[in-house]
């Protein structure tokens, strides 16, 4: 997968709890994320030269932001980013510091519009970089050891020891330290003293698709897409109020639905999103569950996320509608 050129590893910073500090070491919830620099966080991580082994590390500070906060313009700029650095014969990899909190979202949207063949490997932190025992030092140290793997490709979390693929990763818990999970697929692999031990092997190549990127740079704003959830009493209004609520670039495009259990949804809302669909918005169905995915039946009125969870569905179905123009 690498040629012996690839001497170098960009690290770009995007902020998150790995860069949140507080004043009380102690405190692991009410700190600020996004204070320190990319290049102070690696400062703080020893054995770092050990970890590349020769390599040279290009460090960037692309936003200092708290991943609940992301926006077009951070997605749009990292995507560049790391188009850039990829087409680069000399780069070995990109790791990408990030919150843990729209991670999946970062990771899918990476794959999805760039299906990068180097490793690209989001590293991320449940504890401030000020915490009596922060784990951003470990986690970045594994994010090396996976872009240091011959066989890493595509794009990657790493967090706790275990690296996940972009299609599959998912935040689970709000705190604890293993906050990421892969559903049922599990793990891609996990990290032991700088080492991967693969726990199968890993996803072949995507395909990438070309004009998107240029589709994302000239689209402002992207097509909007939300989601909404069936549940008890979900009556739909939700929908017509959504349907009403915008005009023009920021109309409502598209709909993706969290569904109870195997999508199934509330007659009410469905009735409401049949009406969209016929009115001309895209509609998908997803579900509520976190593990396992919607299985369609011919009698399906709407669409199922073909696997996605509702957060990757919603930036799947707005890449389509702004692939299509
Ligand atoms: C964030 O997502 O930026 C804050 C929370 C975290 O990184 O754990």
């Amino acid at each position: 997968m690498q040629t012996p050129a690839a001497k170098k590893i960009v690290i770009l910073g995007t902020g998150g709890t790995i860069a949140g500090t507080s004043a009380q070491p102690g405190d692991n919830t009410s700190y600020r994320a996004a204070q320190l620099g990319v290049s102070a966080l690696l400062d703080t991580v020893p054995g770092l030269q050990t970890a590349v082994a020769g390599h040279a590390i290009e460090v960037e500070q692309l936003a200092q932001i708290d991943s609940k906060d992301m926006s077009q313009a951070v997605w749009l700029r990292l995507a560049q980013r790391v188009a850039y650095w990829a087409a680069d014969p000399a780069v070995r990899g990109v790791v990408i510091t990030h919150g843990t909190d729209t991670l999946e979202e970062t990771a899918y949207f990476l794959h999805a519009v760039l299906a990068p063949v180097k490793p690209v490997v989001l590293a991320c932190a449940m504890r401030p970089a000020t915490a009596l025992t922060p784990d951003g030092p470990q986690n970045l140290l594994d994010a090396l050891a996976t872009v240091m793997h011959p066989d890493a490709r595509g794009v990657l979390a790493v967090c706790a020891g275990r690296v996940h693929g972009a299609l599959q990763v998912r935040k689970l818990h709000p705190y604890r330290l293993d906050a990421f999970g892969s559903g049922e697929a599990g793990p891609l692999a996990v990290v032991e003293e700088g080492r991967l031990r693969l726990l199968q092997s890993w996803p072949p190549p995507a395909s990438p698709c070309h004009t998107l990127m240029a589709a994302l740079d000239s689209q402002s704003p992207w097509p909007r897409v939300e989601i909404v959830m069936s549940h008890a009493g979900a009556d739909g209004a939700i929908v017509r109020a959504l349907q009403n609520c915008a005009e023009g670039t920021s109309a409502l495009r598209g709909l993706v639905v969290a569904g109870t259990g195997n999508g199934t949804l509330h007659e009410d809302l469905e009735a409401a999103l049949l009406d969209a669909q016929r009115s001309g918005l895209r509609v998908w169905r997803s579900t509520r569950c976190a593990e396992g995915q919607v299985l369609p039946t011919p009698a399906d009125r709407i669409p199922d996320s073909a696997g996605l969870s509702p957060v990757k569905a919603r930036i799947a179905l707005m890449l389509e509608l702004l692939g299509a123009g």
